[in-house]
């Protein structure tokens, strides 16, 4: 039988809540068929701080190298909020995203029919079938560029720095094309060309890529503060966007709430390796940290994304997907909560899915 070493990054707020029902889940998915989940615990952010003086312990590191793959839950929270940038707890989710060298994250948007009337869109916008895939870069641009203070007349000035090589651009451009390429064949590079001229540089090059490389692949761009227009306009017209750290972190965020909820969200984090990293989009979510309410399910679906992407196991990937489909049909967090479905907790969600699994 095959074995799976998991690497759990609970991290902070809502983050041990949900990790542990997507954990109960994999296990569960392993009795059904066929395969063996072993976890492992590491520390990142703001609970690794406090036990253990950094956001990003060199074990953690270690640990999620050697491992099959890693799911986390979140990382930050008020407590932290003080400290200064390299030493807070996001600054471990950018170092560990970093060290694996994760440069891609795939973010898909979609809608469960199910949950149409939790979608702040009207159905005459949302049609029958939305499915949205955002390729966002992950390990370079303004996250990572030269930032520091400086004096400006007499005052303090701050400064981030957007910077894109063509070796960048071009491999996240690949997974941009690949990924249309096994969907709809439509890829939508976003950028800020207009202004930026890291943005034109990622337009040239985007464009080069697809003339050589995938000349099948429909690819159109469009600037950002269109993009964020469109989406909410007219989201059918997407099937994959490619983009840059800064943007693809808002756009997920803005699409994601089509789906219903945040909390529905999931995401993989890709680099050369098969192992990646598994995170829902959404946050620690302090505000309802330790109440129970947080939804389970971006997690859980993320851990389906690891089932499919690093441990080859399609098909116990499709049944975790199809168990949250029949979960939502009655049971609902605050989140996606809408009239005549029942309200249930993070806790009792993950065992419903685990029954329909
Ligand atoms: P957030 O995503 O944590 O929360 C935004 C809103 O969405 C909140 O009202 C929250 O309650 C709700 N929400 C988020 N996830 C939910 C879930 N699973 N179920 C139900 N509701 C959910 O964003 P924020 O408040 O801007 O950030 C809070 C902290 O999280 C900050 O420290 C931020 O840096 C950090 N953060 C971490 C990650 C990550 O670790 N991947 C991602 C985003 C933000
Ligand atoms: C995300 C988060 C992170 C990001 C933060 C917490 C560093 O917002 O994963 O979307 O901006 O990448
Ligand atoms: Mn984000």
């Amino acid at each position: 039988m095959k074995h799976y070493r998991i690497v759990l990054l609970k991290g902070d707020g809502i983050g041990p809540e949900i990790v542990a029902q997507a954990a109960f889940v994999l296990k569960k998915a392993g009795e059904r068929f066929g395969f063996g989940v072993e976890f492992d615990e590491a520390l990142l952010g703001g609970s690794a701080i406090d036990a253990a003086g950094s956001p990003i312990p060199r074990e953690t590191v270690d640990k999620c190298r050697a491992a099959d793959s890693t799911l986390l839950g979140a990382v930050g929270g008020p407590k932290w909020d003080g400290l200064p940038g390299d030493q807070r707890p996001e600054a471990g989710l950018l170092g560990i995203r970093r060290a694996l060298g994760l440069y891609a994250n795939l973010r898909p948007s979609m809608i469960f029919p199910q949950l149409r009337a939790a979608s702040p869109l009207k159905d005459s916008v949302i049609g029958n079938r939305l499915n949205v895939m955002i390729v966002r870069e992950l390990t370079g641009g303004i996250y990572f560029g030269e930032r520091g203070h400086r004096t400006v007349d007499g005052a303090d000035a701050a400064y981030d720095t957007e910077m894109y090589s063509v070796p960048e651009i071009e491999r996240i451009a690949r997974v941009g094309f690949e990924t249309a390429r096994k969907r709809g064949g439509k890829l939508c590079s976003v950028d800020k060309a207009n202004v930026l001229e890291s943005s034109r540089l990622w337009r040239k090059t985007v464009a080069r890529v697809g003339k050589e490389e995938y000349p099948d692949v429909e690819l159109s761009n469009l600037y950002v503060d269109n993009c964020s227009m469109q989406l909410v306009r007219d989201p059918k017209q997407f099937d994959v966007i490619v983009t840059s750290n800064m943007f693809g972190d808002i756009l997920s965020d803005e699409a994601s709430m089509i789906s219903g909820s945040i909390g529905m969200l999931p995401s993989a984090s890709l680099g050369a390796g098969k192992a990646g990293l598994y995170e829902p989009v959404h946050g620690s979510a302090p505000d309802i940290a330790g109440t129970g309410t947080a939804n389970p399910l971006a997690t859980i679906l993320s851990a389906a994304m690891m089932l499919r992407n690093s441990l080859g196991q399609p098909q116990a990937a499709r049944a975790v997907e199809d168990a949250v489909s029949a979960a939502l049909e009655t049971a609902r967090t605050p989140d996606i909560w809408t009239p005549g479905t029942k309200k249930v907790g993070c806790v009792e969600m993950g065992e419903i899915v685990r029954s329909l699994l």
